[in-house]
């Protein structure tokens, strides 16, 4: 018999879920959340059957509601991440992300020649267009296009 994909992850009281993260940028999700670096609980599951995505994940943060600020950088990896806002038990609120107008860090200049690519300096793009997501580079203004995105 086949095995079931879907893994259980309990629910938690207070805090937020983030779903329909594709699972092969699970990891950048939580590195760009810096969920690595904090002392709250969370869980996670991958590989999850998903009707839109291949293979979906999906992490649970307790007692962490985030600014849209912060949560809108998870948009170039997850563009169609579901946020899930819990309290005492209940969903109170669901929001999407959006790609925002700068990106800092996350992502990789494509030209080689650029000083981002070899000098220890943090990559800052202007969004230039957010559905074929086009980035420029603030220091040699190049054009990173989707094609070539590639996240640090
Ligand atoms: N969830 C949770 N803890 C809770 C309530 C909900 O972890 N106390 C999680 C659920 O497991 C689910 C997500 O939050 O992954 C959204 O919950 P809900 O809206 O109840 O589920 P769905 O109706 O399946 O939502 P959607 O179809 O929008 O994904
Ligand atoms: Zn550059």
């Amino acid at each position: 018999m086949k095995e079931p994909k879907q893994l259980s992850v309990s629910a938690i009281e207070n805090g937020t879920v983030i779903d329909h993260i594709p699972a092969r940028n699970l990891f950048k999700v939580i590195k760009i959340l810096g969920l690595d670096r904090i002392d709250n609980q969370i869980t996670f599951g991958t590989n999850l059957d998903s009707k839109k995505l291949v293979q979906k994940a999906i992490i649970k943060i307790s007692g962490v509601f985030f600014e849209d600020g912060d949560i809108n950088r998870i948009a170039l990896v997850a563009p169609d991440a579901k946020l899930n806002i819990i309290r005492g038990y209940e969903v109170v609120e669901k929001r999407v992300v959006t790609v925002p107008n700068r990106i800092t860090g996350i992502a990789r200049c494509m030209n080689p020649k650029c000083i981002t690519n070899f000098e220890p300096v943090t990559t800052k793009f202007n969004v230039v267009s957010k559905k074929n997501v086009a980035l420029k580079c603030h220091y040699c203004e190049k054009i990173t296009d989707q094609e070539h995105l590639q996240f640090i």
